[in-house]
């Protein structure tokens, strides 16, 4: 078999067979396919699509591309969560704990920080001495001791997504629902837990910038996981605006304990709450709102937030951080961005924050690039606000030679008009293996 028929068959709108699929995968994962027929075979993928049952065994093949995480030593249903990406996007460390407090086992490995989103890993290593890379014995142990463990991803998990993933990176392959959604599921099928929670964003924050888009990855998730035998669900999320008013490693940090200790603000809170809801449904906690009440328990009585507290003190973290915010690392320099116009916030694009605060220092701009864990930006104002000309819109933390660039980068995704836009949504959707339940 011929990788350039391979290439041309996909070109041309055809549909792979295993053997084919096994062939380039497994090709381009020993090093037998060089990057440019694999970025060529993308390209065609991209523009011809797959069929949603390509795309399973497409994902099976990358699943088992490395090391398949048997979590069978963890007592328990294992529910795993996984965000597409945002800004401001910090509620794996809200759910985590609240689910890990309603008795759920959470063996969960994250990401860093991709382009404009965050990451939760970078997030963690903010509190000083946090360990995210951990032995499997320790991650294990620790989950069966305390509910809990969030670590850095495995080398060796989903190698050919590793390799497919950078490759889309640098050929404007991203953006394909048949590449993005085998990309997630081979490492969550990979990852072992019993029960996947994905929250699908949508909005300009967003890889997938429209609802009807989402909606269509998130299902042909949930048909994988099913496929699999996972039990999967998917929430459709908006990513037009930031969650809560923090972005930034430490910044996001202190923001999730807030709404861990009951003062978190209401739209991150909310999503929190849906999403935790949701992860103790997948568990078999029981039904949406009788899950939403144990949710919101575990946050009134304090529990989720002595979880989380107890997860970090067990991975080498400084947990007096999380009581006292001003034993952070603290940013070299603050910079008040004040308003030029008066009027409503009519447009304040996310994708342009959150690149705002990688030119502030909170993210890479190139792999390996060290991070400022106290750079970021504190939004005073959002979409929908009023504004008066001289008021302060956010606040930038970090080094002040930066200030200029990511003030550029900010203004030019803002819009101050004479009318209030419309109220969107904060979640649109949940998708399971019955249906699309819109919101
Ligand atoms: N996140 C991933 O892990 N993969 C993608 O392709 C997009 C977002």
């Amino acid at each position: 078999m011929r990788i350039y028929d391979l290439i041309a068959k996909k070109r041309d709108g055809g549909t792979h067979t295993r053997a084919e699929l096994e062939t380039l995968i497994n090709g381009y994962v020993s090093g037998q396919v060089p990057d440019y027929q694999m970025a060529a075979w993308m390209m065609a993928v991209y523009l011809r699509g797959m069929t949603d049952q390509e795309t399973a065994v497409l994902t099976d093949i990358m699943a088992h591309s490395g090391e398949m995480v048997d979590l069978s030593p963890i007592q328990g249903i294992k529910v795993d969560k996984h965000s597409t990406g945002g800004v401001g996007d910090k509620t794996t460390l809200v759910i985590a704990p609240i689910a890990a407090a309603c008795g759920v086992k959470i063996a969960k490995m994250s990401g860093r920080g991709l382009g404009h989103t965050g990451g939760t890993i970078d997030k963690m290593e903010s509190v000083p001495g946090t360990r995210t890379a951990l032995s499997q014995e320790e991650f294990f142990a620790q989950v069966n001791r305390i509910g809990i463990s969030v670590i850095g991803q495995s080398e060796n998990i989903a190698v050919a997504d590793k390799k497919m993933y950078a490759l889309r990176d640098v050929t404007a392959t991203v953006s394909c629902i048949p590449l993005i959604a085998s990309s997630i599921m081979s490492k969550k099928l990979a990852s072992g837990s019993d029960a996947i929670l994905l929250d699908v964003t949508t909005g300009t924050g967003a890889f997938m910038k429209t609802v009807e888009e989402s909606i269509q990855l998130a299902r042909l998730m949930v048909s994988i996981g099913a496929h699999h035998g996972r039990q999967v669900a998917a929430m459709i999320t908006d990513m037009d605006t930031p969650l809560g008013h923090n972005i930034g490693n430490s910044l996001e940090v202190i923001e999730s304990m807030e709404v861990l200790k009951g003062r978190g603000p209401a739209d991150l809170t909310e999503v929190c709450l849906q999403l935790a809801s949701y992860m103790l449904v997948l568990a078999g906690k029981g039904s949406p709102s009788a899950c939403r009440a144990m949710a919101q328990q575990a946050i009134r009585d304090g529990s989720a937030f002595a979880k989380c507290r107890e997860m970090f003190a067990a991975q080498g973290g400084d947990v007096r951080v999380l009581e006292d915010y001003s034993l952070f690392a603290q940013p070299a320099a603050r910079y008040e961005l004040l308003a030029d116009a008066e009027g409503y916030i009519v447009e304040n694009d996310a994708e342009k924050i959150g690149t705002a605060s990688v030119l502030l220092g909170a993210g890479r701009e190139k792999k390996g690039d060290p991070i400022d864990y106290a750079a970021g930006i504190i939004l005073h104002k959002k979409r929908g606000d009023y504004v008066r000309r001289g008021e302060s819109l956010a606040t930038f933390c970090g080094q002040a030679s930066r200030f200029a660039a990511a003030e550029a980068c900010y203004r030019s995704g803002l819009r101050i008009g004479p009318d209030r836009p419309a109220e969107l949504p904060l979640i649109y959707a949940i998708v399971t293996q019955d249906g699309v339940q819109r919101l």
